[in-house]
């Protein structure tokens, strides 16, 4: 559930009209709802409110400061995949003892960086990474928490491009293999703490069967350890819960809490969450002005300002995205149109073939769901400006990220 709803033909974040904020910051802008993001978190947190958990939002899902510090201040930690990402915990003042860090190839800048800040553990993708935390650890005289990443091999039924738990895929390790990791590391207790296990198995998943199945395999690779004397505290489930962008039926995170909670009864275990999408999705917009519109001889296009560089998931995975007008049209008089940003390449849309509004030089859309992988997969292709973004909370809106400028557009750029 989001707050972004209509009040008679005007539409609103929280207690601000849309079309205020965009005529004050420009479009494109991204528009997020704090009361969403505290909602959604609450929501997933009391999920689990009968049990040991820690819920480590995933950074790269939306990693604006103001957006980690909202659930920070709820007590969120943070699941990270770079330096640049723990950069941006830390800067939101996050507790290190709450982060995760994963990824199939941490640098050693990276691993060092996380070592020092003491965060709470590394999930380990590969026998070689493995050891070269290993190496890094000792140098440091420090101790690196530890969570070795196994793959399950279990389908997630969803887009080939975020599905992670296929043997096919380059995260985690099997099993069998995993198993003589931790025995491998068993004996550098001096440097790592072998403190977790971990499994994610890939995104936008809506189904609760998949989840399931790898949690099914991942105790059992637990029993398999413990039969090797590897005793660990926390079970790292990953993220993943899908959400809906258009007519999916994800299970509300309640549902998916009492079948993980039946799932892993009597492991004695702290559960660790990295949810990314169904934190953010829902609780941003993209807003765009149309520029021109125009009709060829097959179809009608929508040009607005907004374009593959700040929302990619369309060009990318052909995601379906909700447009809604910021000012309802009176009467019907829908049109079958394409809606495509400015970017010279084809597959610069936001949405094909859809039954819209007639919208108009001028008007305005709000991109419905955009407020994760949105901004965080943005980029300056065509040399275009990245979007503001904007925080609302009640009736009060603050920029939380300044659009771009030209000089912005070149910074550390040189012509020796
Ligand atoms: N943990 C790990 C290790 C991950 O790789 C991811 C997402 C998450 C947690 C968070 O997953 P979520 O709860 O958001 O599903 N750009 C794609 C999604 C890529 C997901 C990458 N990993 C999209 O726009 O659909």
């Amino acid at each position: 559930m989001h707050f972004f709803n209509y009040k008679g033909s005007r539409f609103y974040a929280e207690g601000v009209p849309v079309e205020k904020i965009a005529k004050e910051v420009g479009t494109p802008c991204f528009i997020y709802s704090s009361r969403t993001l505290v909602r959604h978190y609450h929501a997933f947190d009391g999920a689990f409110k009968d049990i040991p958990h820690l819920i480590c939002y995933s950074v790269k899902a939306n990693s604006n400061l103001a957006v980690l510090r909202t659930f920070i201040g709820e007590g969120s930690g943070l699941d990270i995949v770079s330096g640049g990402e723990l950069y941006r915990a830390l800067k939101a003042g996050v507790d290190p003892k709450k982060v995760v860090f994963s990824g199939v190839g941490k640098r050693e800048e990276e691993i060092e960086y996380a070592i020092k800040r003491c965060i709470l553990m590394l999930n380990v993708e590969s026998p070689e990474e493995l050891r070269f935390i290993n190496r890094i650890a000792g140098r440091l005289k420090k101790r690196a928490g530890i969570a070795i990443r196994v793959n399950p091999d279990v389908d997630p039924r969803t887009h080939p491009y975020i599905s992670t738990g296929l043997k096919k895929n380059k995260f985690g390790i099997e099993a069998d293999l995993a198993v003589k990791e931790y025995i491998y590391a068993k004996r550098y207790l001096k440097s790592l703490d072998l403190i977790g296990v971990d499994c994610h198995i890939g995104s936008q998943i809506t189904k609760l069967s998949p989840f399931i199945d790898a949690l099914r395999k991942t105790k059992g690779f637990i029993t398999a350890l413990r039969n090797e004397g590897v005793d660990i505290k926390y079970l790292d489930i990953g993220g993943g819960l899908g959400i809906t962008y258009d007519r999916e039926k994800p299970p509300h995170p309640s549902r998916y809490g009492k079948a993980i909670i039946r799932e892993t009864k009597g492991l004695g275990l702290t559960l660790i969450f990295e949810p990314g999408r169904v934190m953010v999705g829902n609780a941003g917009i993209l807003v765009t002005r149309v520029l021109y519109t125009k009709q060829s001889a097959e179809k009608r296009f929508i040009i607005v300002d907004a374009a593959m560089n700040d929302l990619a998931r369309p060009s990318l995975y052909g995601s379906y995205h909700t447009i809604k007008p910021v000012k309802m049209y009176r009467g019907r008089g829908e049109v079958i149109a394409d809606v495509v940003g400015p970017i010279c390449e084809s597959g610069d849309f936001l949405a094909k073939e859809r039954e819209l509004p007639p919208f108009k030089s001028g008007d305005m859309m709000a991109i419905m769901s955009s407020g994760g992988y949105g901004f965080s997969m943005s980029s300056n292709y065509n040399s275009r400006l990245r979007a503001v973004e904007v925080m609302v909370k009640g009736r009060e809106f603050r920029v939380i990220r300044e659009r771009e400028t030209y000089r912005d557009l070149i910074k550390g750029e040189g012509m020796p």
